[in-house]
């Protein structure tokens, strides 16, 4: 137990956010899987699964995608971007994609008509900003997954979303594009982690 203790912390703290990667190191294709297979398995409000991974490997479109992103070195220095997206339109309950999803889980009509109850409750308010947390917790898993195979990884929120959807001809009435994910190797040593104490983010009650 105290071995799987120490080794979680370790990966915690080899994940960093990486700023420039070993160009030459490319990530192989069952490596970029086994980390997606983690955001797969993210937890979601509801199990609603409300993202979609588009995987940039290829280097011109890299090129073309990083002044979208604040011209970002990891965007081309990475092996791969996860461009994480968020579903907006298709979580309205009139297309019966949340129905579907649930659908799932619940074994009786009742149980589904309870479930849809729920779903409304919680997403009235703003659905973009619902999905688009849900797939900051699936980015969040595939960094720890990515580390524990030795993975470097920098979650990227510095990009234009309108830029960014025009060179991947992302469809914005469907997706609102969440973080982008860069994957790769390290090129330089691990910066220092700068967090602030247990004690003045905790309180017991
Ligand atoms: C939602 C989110 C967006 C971020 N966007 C960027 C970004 O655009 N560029 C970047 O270099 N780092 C970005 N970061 C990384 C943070 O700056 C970094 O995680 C933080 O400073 C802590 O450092 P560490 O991750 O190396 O421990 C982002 C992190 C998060 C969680």
């Amino acid at each position: 137990m105290q071995e799987m203790r120490e080794g979680f912390m370790r990966l915690l703290r080899f994940r960093h956010a990486c700023k420039l990667f070993d160009e030459t190191r490319p990530v192989a294709r069952a490596d970029l899987d086994y980390v997606l297979e983690a955001g797969r398995l993210a937890p979601s409000s509801l199990g609603l699964e409300p993202w979609r991974f588009l995987v940039i490997e290829d280097h011109t479109l890299r090129r073309h995608l990083r002044p979208a992103c604040w011209n970002q070195s990891q965007i081309t220095s990475a092996s791969a971007v996860v461009v994480i997206l968020a579903l907006t339109a298709e979580l309205r309950s009139e297309t019966g994609y949340a129905r579907r999803m649930l659908r799932r889980l619940v074994a009786t009509d009742g149980e589904l008509d309870e479930a849809m109850q729920i779903y409304h409750g919680i997403t009235h308010g703003d659905l973009n900003a619902w999905s688009v947390a849900q797939c900051h917790i699936a980015a969040a898993e595939m960094m720890l997954a990515a580390a524990a195979i030795g993975i470097d990884s920098c979650p990227m929120g510095g990009f234009e979303p309108e830029a960014v959807a025009e060179v991947l001809a992302i469809d914005r009435s469907r997706f609102e594009v969440a973080l982008l994910l860069a994957l790769g190797y390290r090129n330089q040593p691990q910066p220092p982690k700068h967090r602030l104490a247990l004690d003045q983010i905790v309180e017991y009650r």
